[in-house]
């Protein structure tokens, strides 16, 4: 039976960079497209920026692959992580061959949880001088996110090799929240027979700018994922490169990691590389490796060898750049 894959551009450059995507996909398997709308477009049309159809159809499809949205993305995008249930970004960061990058030793990859942290959402205003936020730590959302963190580097070890992975917290000030991150991701690790080195979160921005190339796999609390895995984006040359993937017990929805870009959409000029990375992870993630590497391989191939947007210093459209990656595959 063929994959069932949502597909929602959203706003702005998500309309030129999602098709560009499922061109590429539609070069290496056969799969069945239902698009959907989101974000400020349709919210204009309707007063509703994710349509309950949209939210259905991610929350049934076998994974979802999603642009952006404008100023609406709050309102599209926490939504569609509920919908598949995703409890971890996935969030690659990669210095490719032909890109300029602050630190082109980078290639890591944050593991970051998804659901809890001081995203929670409980904030409360308590008088003229004071507000407060709680931090919600529960045990089985760190222990869900240790099991993914372990199978992610055992499948990725060599034969031989000990798998292991970072955790960033701070459990020497937040005794009680990231004391029980960090116990609950080490016990679940030490009974996978998972290595884990401990960093303090600050000292990983630090560790980040200085030797990117002694980190291999973070995991990470929400607000910390958030934040390291932007500045480890301004070490390999900016936003517009970079993929994730919200993943769910049983669904995932894909995303580059940049917004709208307003200032380049309809342009024709966006760079679709973010979103092509993205499709490869969803093609991993389905089970299509082989087809998930072509597509990485692929797409790292034309950012070698041009054409490149003008982000990247040339003078391609979007549409150069995809049909190069298509006639590669
Ligand atoms: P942005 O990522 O849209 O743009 C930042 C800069 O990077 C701009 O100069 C843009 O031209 C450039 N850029 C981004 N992606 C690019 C690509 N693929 N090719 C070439 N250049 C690219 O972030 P910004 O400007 O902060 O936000 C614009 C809008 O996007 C806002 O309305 C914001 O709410 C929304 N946004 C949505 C997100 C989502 O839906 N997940 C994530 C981030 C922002
Ligand atoms: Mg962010």
């Amino acid at each position: 039976e063929r994959d069932r894959i949502a597909v929602i551009p959203g706003d702005g450059i998500g309309q030129e960079v999602v098709p560009a995507a499922v061109e590429v996909l539609e070069a290496v398997g056969d799969f069945e497209f239902v698009e959907a709308d989101a974000g400020d477009a349709v919210k204009a049309e309707t007063g509703d920026a994710l349509p309950q159809e949209t939210y259905d159809l991610a929350a049934e499809a076998d994974a979802t692959l999603f642009g952006a949205a404008g100023e609406t993305a709050a309102d599209v995008i926490l939504p569609l992580r509920e919908a598949v249930d995703s409890f971890v970004n996935v969030r690659p960061a990669k210095a490719y061959p032909g890109v300029d990058a602050l630190r082109p030793e980078t290639d890591l990859v944050f593991l970051r949880e998804n659901t809890e942290g001081v995203y929670s959402g409980h904030e409360d205003r308590l008088s003229e001088d004071l507000s407060t936020l709680t931090r919600v730590v529960t045990t089985s959302a760190s222990e869900r996110l240790a099991e993914f963190a372990c199978d992610y580097v055992t499948d990725r070890a060599d034969a031989g090799e000990t798998p292991g992975f970072h955790v960033a917290h701070k459990a020497n000030v937040m005794r009680e929240t990231d004391g029980r991150f960090r116990d609950a991701v080490v016990g679940v690790a030490d009974e996978r027979g998972v290595d884990t080195d401990e960093v303090l979160m600050d000292a990983v921005a630090t560790h980040l700018c200085l030797e990117p190339e002694t980190f291999d796999v973070v995991v990470c609390p929400n607000l910390a994922g958030d934040v390291l895995s932007d500045l480890a984006a301004g070490l390999v040359g900016g936003l517009g490169l970079l993929p994730s993937a919200n993943v769910g017990p049983d669904r995932a929805l894909f995303e580059p990691v940049h917004g709208t870009a307003p200032d380049i959409a309809g342009d024709g000029v966006a760079n679709p590389a973010a979103t092509l990375f993205s499709a490869a992870m969803l093609l991993q993630y389905l089970g299509h490796d082989d087809a998930g590497e072509r597509v990485r391989e692929a797409t790292e191939g034309v950012l070698a060898d041009g054409p490149r947007t003008p982000d990247l210093g040339g003078d391609a459209s979007t549409e150069d750049v995809t049909a190069a990656v298509v006639d590669r595959l």
